[in-house]
């Protein structure tokens, strides 16, 4: 059934390449946006200056990987060498800063997950999260900007995926589905792995960039500009990719067995990371691994319920793009 479906492309799914592009248009930020998270990024660096002269603050996430939609909030990561001082104290001290240089809603959050300050400035209206030496994730954030770099149709898939699981309810992991960051692997994966490829992997090729974060040593290829290419021999559309995304994930992928790794371009076996069971509060029932952190499951934030809201939603989307005579309504309907 399957190996059918996967044949049977909607003979028409070209026509939706038009309205994709318009979506993905109409997401994509202006440069005064851009040009406003600036600004805020130098207020904040001249505040905590005055502090810790040592100190930097470095964009991550989503403002800095190029996947971020319009009107987004900002994240940014302080990286600070005091050694003796504890985080939480760090973030404590950072909030009376922010606070007496009136940036509005200051809040320490010191018992997160990822312990953090929030703040929002009046002068941009942009709101930003800050955290502290979080330094993986600002490598993470480059190693996606740069795959965004290879091929356009990387940014605007993972647009019309993000989109599409905004409005759909399943990318709120406090409630067991996925992540942005996860959403971005996994069209990233999917683009490794089309025939021919649109993406290389670049954490395979020559390591032009390293550097070790918290004795992971981060090493690939970075100089995309010698890449524009690559994907120039796969002349397969944006609708016919969005089309096979949902087809992949609602009929194709091997829930019990496989891990999607965008590390090694591959797909690897759950059985080779001992995944295939629960371990605490990790399930594992839907594998993605993290590219640096090789030990985090992306997917470990799914229980057994969500998994069943996620692939009932790649189903529903799959079965609009092959049959709705409308699909864009039907896709991005709020759930
Ligand atoms: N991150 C991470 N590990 C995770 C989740 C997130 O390292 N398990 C880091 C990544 O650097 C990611 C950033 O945190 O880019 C922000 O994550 P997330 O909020 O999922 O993504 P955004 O890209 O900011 O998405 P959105 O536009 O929805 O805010
Ligand atoms: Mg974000």
């Amino acid at each position: 059934r399957n190996f059918k479906r996967q044949m049977e492309c909607r003979i028409d799914i070209e026509g939706l390449n038009a309205p994709f592009l318009a979506i993905y248009e109409s997401l994509i930020p202006a440069e005064e946006e851009k040009a406003k998270q600036k600004q805020l990024l130098t207020l904040l660096e001249k505040l905590v200056s005055k502090e810790w002269p040592k100190a930097r603050l470095y964009l991550y996430g989503s403002c800095a990987n190029s996947f971020d939609f319009s009107k987004s909030d900002i994240d940014v990561c302080l990286t600070i060498e005091e050694a003796d001082i504890k985080k939480s104290e760090i973030l404590l001290k950072l909030a009376d800063i922010l606070q007496s240089d009136n940036l509005q809603n200051v809040q320490a959050l010191t018992r997160a997950r990822v312990p953090i300050v929030k703040l929002k400035d009046p002068v941009t209206g942009i709101s930003c999260d800050i955290c502290i030496n979080n330094v993986l994730a600002v490598v993470n954030t480059k190693l996606l900007r740069d795959y965004a770099q290879i091929d356009v149709r990387l940014r605007q898939l993972a647009f019309i995926v993000k989109h599409w699981a905004k409005s759909r309810g399943v990318n709120e992991t406090y409630q067991g589905t996925l992540s942005s960051y996860a959403y971005v692997l996994m069209c990233i994966h999917f683009l490794q792995q089309r025939k021919p490829a649109i993406l290389p992997c670049l954490q395979g090729m020559e390591t032009t960039y390293s550097v070790t974060v918290e004795d992971v040593d981060c090493a690939f290829f970075d100089r995309v500009e010698k890449l524009r290419d690559f994907g120039s021999h796969n002349k397969e559309s944006i609708a016919q990719l969005v089309w096979a995304f949902f087809n992949y994930w609602a009929y194709c992928h091997d829930y019990t067995d496989a891990v999607i790794s965008v590390r090694t371009g591959n797909i690897i076996s759950k059985r080779l990371k001992d995944w295939t069971r629960r371990i605490g509060n990790d399930r594992h029932l839907i594998c993605i691994e993290d590219p640096f952190e090789t030990s985090h499951d992306l997917g470990r934030v799914v229980d057994k319920h969500s998994i069943k809201v996620l692939r009932e939603e790649f189903e529903r989307a799959a079965d609009i793009l092959q049959y709705d005579p409308n699909p864009c309504v039907a896709l991005f309907e709020p759930y």
